[in-house]
């Protein structure tokens, strides 16, 4: 199956170290070098207590993919972890592959991809080039902000011309292109339980928007998130290991 490699990865990753929780590594400092270091020492840190590391731009455009950011994806790898590069990938076909290969070389495990942009000349060329490289692609479904309903909660006809919202279609899209995941915010537990009532456990949802953003764990559990991606409640904390460990407390109490 699609995306099976990465997505064995992140399941031994998550029971070895008792964690749903993806860290999103969104660091920021004007000096390279500082961040660098910062990013490291994160890690340090966090690295036992979390089953995987989300990368963004906040890494990419200061630290630069081959240099820095595939350090630091080695770093994350030799500590046994999977990494998710947060592209939201959103082109055309072409260059669309262009993108993936480059994240991919560059040692990422996985890639967030935006389903708005359709399967042919869209992401077709981004699912075969996972499946043939054991990578995973995790699609947007419902996103965590409060203009997530704008783009993905519009109504739409589907391919049998029923209307529809879009993030439903959207989730029959994730089990038809085999992708590895979902991406449904943890601020709407409501729509996570609409789309795993689609997925039946098949494609995994992941959350993001706990913590700042207001989602909460227990609802978004209750509802079937099997991973939370969390950035600045664990990166801003004065002890980001106790932030983890609070996160993985309240998922093994469920
Ligand atoms: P915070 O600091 O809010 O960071 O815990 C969350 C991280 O996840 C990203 N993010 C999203 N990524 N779909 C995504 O693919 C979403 O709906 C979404 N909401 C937040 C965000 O960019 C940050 O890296």
């Amino acid at each position: 199956m699609l995306g099976q490699t990465f997505q064995k990865k992140i399941e031994a990753s998550s029971k070895r170290n008792k964690s749903k929780v993806i860290l999103a590594l969104d660091l920021e400092h004007t000096d390279k070098n500082i961040l660098f270091s910062k990013c490291l020492e994160i890690l340090e840190k966090v690295v036992s207590s979390v089953c995987a590391v989300k990368v963004n731009r906040h890494l990419i455009l200061p630290l630069d993919l081959y240099d820095g950011v595939k350090r630091i994806i080695t770093v994350i790898h030799d500590m046994g972890l999977p990494t998710i590069m947060d592209c939201k990938i959103n082109d055309i076909g072409h260059t669309n592959k262009v993108i993936a290969k480059h994240y991919f070389d560059a040692g990422f495990d996985a890639l967030i991809a935006n389903p708005f942009i359709g399967w042919e000349g869209g992401l077709a060329p981004v699912f075969e080039l996972a499946e043939k490289r054991g990578k995973g692609v995790i699609l947007l479904t419902y996103m965590s902000h409060k203009g997530a309903w704008e783009g993905y909660g519009q109504k739409v006809l589907d391919d049998s011309g029923t209307e529809r919202f879009q993030y439903l279609v959207f989730a029959e899209k994730a089990l038809q292109w085999k992708a590895a995941g979902v991406i449904v915010g943890a601020t709407y537990p409501e729509k996570i339980r609409e789309v795993n009532s689609i997925l039946k456990g098949e494609v995994s949802v992941y959350s993001p928007g706990v913590g700042v953003q207001g989602g909460k764990i227990k609802e978004a559990l209750v509802a079937g998130t099997n991973y939370f991606i969390i950035g600045r409640s664990i990166i801003k904390a004065e002890d980001p290991y106790r932030a983890v460990m609070l996160f993985n407390d309240i998922v093994g109490s469920h």
